[in-house]
Order: C-alpha cells, then structure tokens, then sequence
C-alpha cells in the first residue's frame, strides 16, 4: 500500500517538473523557438505514425496505445541513427511479442534496434531482414529473458564479437542464414541455456575457432550448410554434446578424419553432400553410436572403409549417390541394412560409377530377400559401368530388336558432382564428346543377369589369394567384395547370411549364384 502511494507521489513529481521549469523560462525570457517541437510528445506511438516523413512505419494488430502485440514495421528511407527518438517510442506498445522489421533500401538500418528492444518486455520474437548490419555488437539484444526467436537473415553481417549473443535465457531459435559471415570465435554464443536451433546455412565461414559452440550444451540442431568450411575437427565440435541434427551440406570438406565428430555423442544426422570429400579415416565416426542417417552424397569418395560404419548400430540411411565409387563389398552397408532394431533401412549408391561385375552380386540377392520397397527401389536403380565384353555386347543386341535401350540412363542424370560445380561450359561439351567416344554408358546393375556379371582372373585371384588368409585392413581397403570377408567372417565365427557359390562355367569367369540363408 504505502509502496503505491509513494509511486504515485514519484510520478506525480515526475511529470510536474518539466512543466515547472518550462514555465519559468516562459516567464523570463520568450526566445524564438519553434512551439511545435515542443508540444511534440516524447513518446509518439508507434503504431499510429502521422508523420509522413518518418523514416519508420509500422503496422500493428492494434493501433491504440498498449495494445499491438504482433507489429510489422518498414524502413522506406536510410539515415534513421541509433538515437533516432523512434526508438524509445517502442514503450508505447509495451505488448509487442513479436516484432519485425523489414528494410527496403539499402544501408536504411545499418544495426541492430536496442534502445526499441530494451523497452520490451514481453518480447518474444523478432526478425530483421534485407538490412545492412555489418557487425553484431556484445549484448546486441540487451540481455533480453523474453526473446525466443530470433531471425536476422539476409542482413550482409559479416562479424560477430565475442558475446554477440550473450545473456537470453530464453533464446530457443536463431537464425543467421544468407549473411557474409567468414569465422565463428569463442564466445560469440555466450549463456544461451535454451538454444536449440542455431541456423549459419549459406554464410561465407570458413574458419570456426576450436571451442566456438562450447557454450551451447543444449543445441539439437545445427546448420552449417553453404559455406567454405574445409575441415572439421572434434575440437569445433566441442561443447555440442545433445546436438542431434548436423547439416555441413555445399562446403569445401576434403576429408573427415579419425574421431571428427565423436564429441557429438547424441547425433543422429548427419549430413556432408556435395562436399569434395576424397577420403574419409576408418575411425572417422567413431562414436556415433545413435546416428540413424549418414549422407554423403556428391562427393569424391573413390572408396570406402569396410569398417567405417561398424560401430554404428542405429544406421537407417546410408546415402552415397554421386561419388567415385568402382564398387562396394555387402560388408560396407551390412551394418545399415542388417540394423535389426530398425522397420526399414535404405542405402543409396547411385550415380557411381560401379564397374559391373561379381563384386556386386549381392545386391541382386539383397533386393530380392528384401521386402522394403524403399530399399528395393533404391538397389534397382544403381547403375554400372561394363568394359566392352560379352554383357555390352548382348545387350545391345536386345536393345537392337526392342528398338530402344531402355538400359541405357541418360547422360545428364550421370553427371558427377564435380563437373556440373566446377566445369565451365565449354569443358563439359569437351567433356561429353570424350566420354561418347571412349566410355561406356552406365546401365542398370539389375539388367544383367547375375549369371552374366564378369568376374576376371585378376578379380578372382584376389578374391582367393584373401581366401584363408588374415584380412589386412589394407587389403579391405582396396574394396573387392564383400565375399571374401564374408568367408573370413565365417572362418572367425560369425555366421554369414548370403551364402555364395561358385562354379566355373568359361575360362576365365566365374558364374555367381547366391542362396540367402537365414541368420544360422
Ligand atoms: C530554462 O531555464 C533554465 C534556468 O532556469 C536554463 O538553464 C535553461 O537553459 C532554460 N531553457 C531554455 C530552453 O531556455
Ligand atoms: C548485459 O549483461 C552484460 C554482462 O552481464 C553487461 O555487461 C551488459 O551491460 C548488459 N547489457 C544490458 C543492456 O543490460
Ligand atoms: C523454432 O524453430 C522450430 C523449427 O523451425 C519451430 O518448430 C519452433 O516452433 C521454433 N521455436 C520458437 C520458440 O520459435
Ligand atoms: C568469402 O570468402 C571467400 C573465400 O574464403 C573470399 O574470397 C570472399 O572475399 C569472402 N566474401 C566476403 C563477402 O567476405
Ligand atoms: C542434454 O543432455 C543432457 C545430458 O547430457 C540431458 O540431461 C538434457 O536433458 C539434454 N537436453 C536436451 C535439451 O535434450
């Protein structure tokens, strides 16, 4: 009670005394100044601009004072400053919620608002778009505790400063896509408890300081996507321990090394297409054990480690589309499609430029003992690459009688990553006419009968030479099938569940059949 009464005697003082002085300079002496300056009221509404040459307009869910809570404002004209009495006009509508301000010329705002966010306290949104903020200052959005989401894309920021976001304990969304930003120091994401989504997608990054997410324990998604970042490291990682959705999509990765992301002990996507990774370590995700999809489409992966996804044990979606690949063993992708805990389980290899022979027969007795149609389709479009031999020879045959190749896939859906980003024009015309001549058109793996798929002496002998012998991982790594491990993981105890036969039938190939035995 006697807290409102003193209140009301502050306010009370408060608004008499300017009056006081006034009139008391009335009284002296009257200079020559301009009444309608004055009469002006400090804090003019802003949702009920009159002046036409204000450099802000807004549009409200409701133009009385105290009421708008969801507010539009348009910046048409630049020169508006940081002290520009318009800001501290936002006390007017003390409701606001969600706030947003889009900029229709360039360099109109040039920073980020506070002196109008600080006066908001029930703000919970706020987006800024099309501005031209270079920098993000320390404490930028005024340690708001209200602030949910916030939304600056588009706005050609190219630094943020250690505590550019800093002290909003409610902040659960942040979005910084489509700005120029180059690198990410420590402590630009400072005491951010609720940060779950943080967005960098299409940024110019290419440097990300060791410990720069230190702070954001509890992120569950994370988009780097569209950037220049060309290597990752467990040390950028630090920090992201409840990280569940990783997106390093259009970067400049090379390679990803032993234990790269094995900080992220809770993620279960993780996506690096249309990198330029060649090489990939074989304990490279190491530590990954709830990942349930893996893509790594548009890469340059020419092989791919028979353990690498070993530990893996939650794996649903392995996508290798578009890479280098000459062929791929059963034991690569057996953790993925013999994950029993789950429904259904996908691999993608198309776009590779497989060669066709034994090495993939077991895709044919994996799509028939499948009964995913997912997986199914997904193995019946992987295409290979056949040498001029019998198989070519009798195809076109066929395809002569039926009077279209329906083997054949067009050339433009087998373009390799690199060539449609990093070829000009020119090259790729220079590029068609060579392949036309001296390669051969990639067909579908599945239209070849199983039985027809070569399988040259080199390819056997090195098949058989592995044959009793201790695998070395070297020897893994130079690919072949997944059969002569098949036969090693036999002789070491584990039941194998293709069970392949072979029978000469010419010299120099071998006739595969596969019989799909259950788990023994
Ligand atoms: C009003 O009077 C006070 C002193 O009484 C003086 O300091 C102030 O500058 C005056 N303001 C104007 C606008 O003349
Ligand atoms: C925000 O918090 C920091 C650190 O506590 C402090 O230095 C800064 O002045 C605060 N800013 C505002 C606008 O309250
Ligand atoms: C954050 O973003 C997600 C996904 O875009 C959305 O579902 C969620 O409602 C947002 N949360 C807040 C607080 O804005
Ligand atoms: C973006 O990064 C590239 C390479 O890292 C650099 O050449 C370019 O100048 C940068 N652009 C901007 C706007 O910072
Ligand atoms: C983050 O992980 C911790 C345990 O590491 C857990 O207690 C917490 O609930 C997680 N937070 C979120 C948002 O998932």
């Amino acid at each position: 009670m006697q807290i409102a009464i003193y209140t009301i005697i502050i306010a009370s003082l408060m608004s008499v005394k300017p009056i006081v002085t006034e009139s008391k300079n009335d009284t002296t002496t009257r200079p020559k100044i301009d009444r309608s300056y004055y009469q002006m009221p400090t804090f003019i509404n802003v949702c009920d601009i009159s002046d036409r040459r204000s450099k802000l307009h807004c549009y409200c869910d409701s133009n009385k004072p105290k009421l708008a809570t969801k507010v539009d404002c348009w910046i048409f004209s630049s020169g508006i400053t940081k002290d520009d009495p318009i800001w501290p006009s936002f006390i007017s509508q003390p409701e606001i919620e969600r706030l947003t301000f889009n900029v229709r010329i360039e360099d109109a705002l040039t920073f980020i608002p506070a002196k109008a966010i600080v006066r908001l306290d029930k703000l919970k949104y706020i987006s800024i778009q099309l501005a031209t903020i270079k920098r993000i200052p320390p404490y930028a959005f005024t340690n708001s505790s209200t602030i949910r989401q916030i939304i600056l894309k588009s706005n050609k920021i190219s630094t943020l400063e250690k505590h550019s976001f800093s002290q909003l304990m409610m902040l659960s969304n942040l979005s910084l896509d489509d700005n120029h930003i180059c690198e990410l120091k420590r402590d630009v994401f400072f005491n951010l408890p609720n940060l779950h989504i943080l967005h960098l997608s299409n940024n110019n990054l290419s440097l990300l300081h060791e410990g720069c997410f230190k702070h954001l324990n509890n992120l569950i998604e994370l988009r780097l996507d569209t950037n220049y970042i060309s290597v990752i490291t467990k040390e950028m990682l630090e920090g992201l321990e409840n990280l569940s959705k990783l997106n390093l999509k259009n970067n400049k990765l090379t390679m990803v090394g032993n234990l790269a992301f094995s900080e992220l002990w809770g993620l279960k996507e993780l996506m690096l297409d249309n990198n330029a990774i060649e090489y990939i370590s074989e304990r490279a995700f190491g530590g990954l054990i709830q990942l349930r999809k893996l893509t790594l489409s548009g890469n340059k992966l020419t092989s791919f480690y028979e353990d690498v996804l070993a530990d893996i044990r939650s794996l649903i979606v392995l996508d290798l589309r578009d890479n280098l690949l000459t062929t791929i063993s059963y034991e690569t992708i057996r953790p993925v499609v013999e994950n029993d805990k789950a429904l259904s389980s996908v691999v993608y290899l198309d776009g590779n430029p497989l060669s066709c022979d034994c090495r993939l027969a077991w895709i044919y007795a994996l799509r028939n003992e499948t009964k995913d149609s997912t997986l199914k389709n997904a193995l019946e479009k992987v295409t290979c690459l056949t040498e001029n031999n019998d198989i070519d020879r009798n195809l076109n045959d066929q395809i002569g009688e039926q009077g279209e190749n329906p083997n054949l896939v067009s050339h433009t859906s087998y373009e390799y990553y690199d060539k449609k980003m990093e070829r000009t024009e020119f090259e790729m015309d220079d590029e068609i006419n060579i392949t036309d001549e001296t390669q051969d058109m990639p067909i579908k793996l599945l239209d070849i009968p199983v039985e027809e798929l070569s399988c040259p002496k080199e390819l056997m002998k090195s098949i058989q030479d592995s044959y009793g012998h201790p695998i070395q991982n070297e020897i893994r790594l130079k690919a072949f099938s997944g059969i002569h491990t098949k036969f090693t993981l036999s002789n070491v105890g584990t039941a194998p569940r293709f069970n392949p036969s072979l029978e000469h039938s010419k010299p120099g190939y071998f006739t595969w059949s596969f019989s799909v035995g259950n788990d023994a």
